[in-house]
């Protein structure tokens, strides 16, 4: 039984104010406080971003989905097959991701990985603190995030063999090769790159996909009015063909604002491989 989206991330965080307000001036999320965690949220779900304020700027967790309470306890069983040591969230780690239930390891690169069953479900509406027309969630998750190994080829086959994902494709680009994997539609929620030389086990970027191409034009303007840096200009990618830019987050990663996004049919879809990341634009700052 596979994951079937990346559901929710946890940072801790150096820069909690910095934080906000990116969250709220830029990308329009809505931010609420509960027992020292900053929770982001973009669409029905109670968060989608969970942020612990710290010492240092590092990735908690990333939780992946599992469809049901079988699924999960099948994928926690992978797990411990693969011979990763396994924990289970006690009750009040569960209240603060908002979960029924969940299971933290670790996968081959040291990244902190959960899997998870039984969202919390908000009643009420998302409603955005600035005016953007809302996020692509649902059944396609959160976005997607990138993750820089120093061994990526490991970390390829344990989320395939382990928690049932399946290469979209991959890139040789001229700083970094990469591959890419979806568990659903979306075309990749997860990307393994190789590392430039003491950046290994860091996150490269987290991607949400605004439901306007509006959004991510105002969100460009927005930055540039408000100071907020700009990692990645203006581009369009090649594989998954999704228009975005990218700013940097006061942790330090990359925060990619995209729209219109390739979505996958599994029945049809032929794994290639691209040797450019970009059709045009996504040109580093100076
Ligand atoms: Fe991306």
């Amino acid at each position: 039984m596979a994951v079937t989206q990346l559901g929710y991330l946890g940072f801790q965080v150096t820069d909690a104010d910095t934080w906000r307000r990116l969250a709220t001036e830029i990308m329009g999320f809505a931010v609420s406080d509960e027992d020292g965690v900053i929770y982001l949220r973009f669409d029905e779900r109670h968060h989608r971003i969970a942020l612990r304020p710290g010492k240092t700027d590092t990735l908690d967790y990333a939780g992946w989905e599992c469809a049901d309470l079988g699924a999960y306890e099948t994928a926690v069983a992978r797990a411990s097959q693969a011979g990763v040591e396994v924990t289970t969230g006690n009750a009040d780690e569960c209240a603060r991701r908002k979960v029924k239930g969940f299971a933290r390891f670790r996968d081959p690169n040291g990244f902190p990985v959960e899997v998870y069953h039984g969202s919390l479900r908000e009643m009420r509406p998302f409603v955005p603190s600035r005016p953007v027309s809302g996020y692509k969630t649902g059944a396609l998750g959160l976005g997607h995030v990138v993750l820089r190994c120093a061994r990526p080829e490991l970390s390829v086959r344990f989320y395939c063999d382990v928690l049932g994902m399946r290469i979209s494709d991959t890139a040789d680009l001229p700083r970094l090769s990469a591959t890419f994997l979806h568990c659903n539609a979306r075309h990749h929620s997860l990307a393994l790159t190789t590392s430039q030389p003491g950046g290994e086990g860091t996150v490269s970027h987290v991607m949400v996909e605004a439901c306007a191409m509006e959004d991510v034009g105002t969100a460009y303007e927005l930055c540039q009015q408000k100071g907020v840096p700009i990692w990645l200009s203006l581009g369009q990618h090649t594989n998954d063909r999704v228009l975005s830019f990218y700013l940097r987050s006061p942790s330090g990663f990359g925060l990619e604002y995209g729209y219109g996004g390739l979505e996958i049919d599994e029945a049809t879809w032929r794994v290639e491989h691209w040797r450019s990341g970009s059709f045009w634009g996504h040109t580093p700052a100076a």
